[in-house]
């Protein structure tokens, strides 16, 4: 039973700015860090500092050589990986601002170069126990999710970034459609909360559904089980880069690890609490231990919850 992350990586240009550009503006930034990310990478951290399994595939470009180190030094499989060091590796420009809130440029590089004998390649390798993970900062993922049901493999995608092409995908296949709102509502329509809910539910009825609310919390929905989890509460947010990953990383190792649906949320929201306090993507991802840690000494608060069970 492992999580296999056909993801994304990236290296993260990362700019200090006290707010972001407008249109046609130069402007000084007030510092640089260049930092391992992309969402596919941050979420098998996350995953992998649970303790959990993780193979993540895709390529490496040039210019990956710190991303394959920070893989490593998580504990991530990366045997399934393949060097195209003819070819750029995924970076962004992001600026993050004082309010540690951040706006990212992709460049998709190797991550947009995925083959379709690659994808075979690596399904064969995977079986009906697994969970396979996807993102939409990667080429071809109506075909990955096509050959992933063929052999049986479950799937969750996470939507972001989301684009015009994210409704053509076929999702009903999927086991996990994870969106934020914005992404929710430009899938299935809807304004409020529970519209979004309600539209996403009736639209793909055979897939589990993790809406996250960034600082109204989460909302899971998956057939007989319904649970809106509360954010923590974070004294100084530092970076907000990574938090939802890490909160998808988490999540999904719960679930493979059969946690109960509402501990394995209320991990994972405490997770990305630790994650939005340190600068950074991968780099602010916390250990399982020191989630355990702040969740023992209720240093972030106690979280709403609503779980409703049939
Ligand atoms: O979700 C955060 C990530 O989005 C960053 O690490 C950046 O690489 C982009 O992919």
């Amino acid at each position: 039973m492992k999580i296999v992350n056909l993801g994304s990586l990236n290296v993260d240009h990362v700019y200090r700015v006290d707010r972001f550009l407008l249109p046609g503006e130069t402007k000084a930034s007030k510092g640089l860090n260049d930092n391992a990310g992309g969402k596919g990478l941050n979420q098998s951290i996350a995953a992998a500092r649970t303790g959990s399994e993780v193979y993540h595939a895709g390529y490496f470009g040039s210019g990956s050589e710190m991303l394959r180190r920070v893989l490593a030094e998580a504990g991530v499989h990366m045997d399934w990986m393949e060097d195209h060091m003819d070819i750029p590796c995924g970076h962004t420009v992001i600026q993050v601002d004082d309010q540690g809130q951040n706006c990212i440029l992709l460049f998709g590089g190797t991550n947009t170069c995925l083959t379709e004998d690659y994808i075979d390649r690596v399904l064969d390798q995977c079986t009906p126990d697994d969970m396979l993970l996807l993102q939409n900062e990667t080429n071809l993922i109506p075909y990955i999710i096509e050959a992933a049901a063929r052999r049986g493999i479950p799937v969750a995608m996470n939507a972001a970034p989301m684009d015009e092409g994210v409704k053509d995908y076929p999702i009903g296949k999927l086991r996990w459609l994870i969106v934020n709102e914005i992404e929710g509502a430009g899938l299935a329509g809807g304004g409020s909360f529970e519209e979004i809910m309600a539209n996403l539910t009736a639209a793909y009825p055979q897939t589990g559904i993790l809406l996250t609310l960034g600082s109204d919390g989460a909302w899971f929905h998956d057939g007989e089980r319904d649970i809106r989890m509360g954010c923590a509460k974070v004294p100084h947010v530092v970076d907000t880069t990574a938090a939802g990953d890490t909160f998808l990383g988490y999540f999904l190792a719960g679930m493979l690890d059969k946690m109960d649906p509402a501990q394995a949320l209320r991990r994972a929201t405490y997770a990305s609490a630790l994650t939005i306090q340190s600068p950074g993507a991968a780099d602010s991802i916390p250990t399982v231990a020191q989630v355990e840690a702040v969740m023992a000494a209720g240093t972030l608060g106690e979280l709403a919850v609503q779980d409703n069970q049939a």
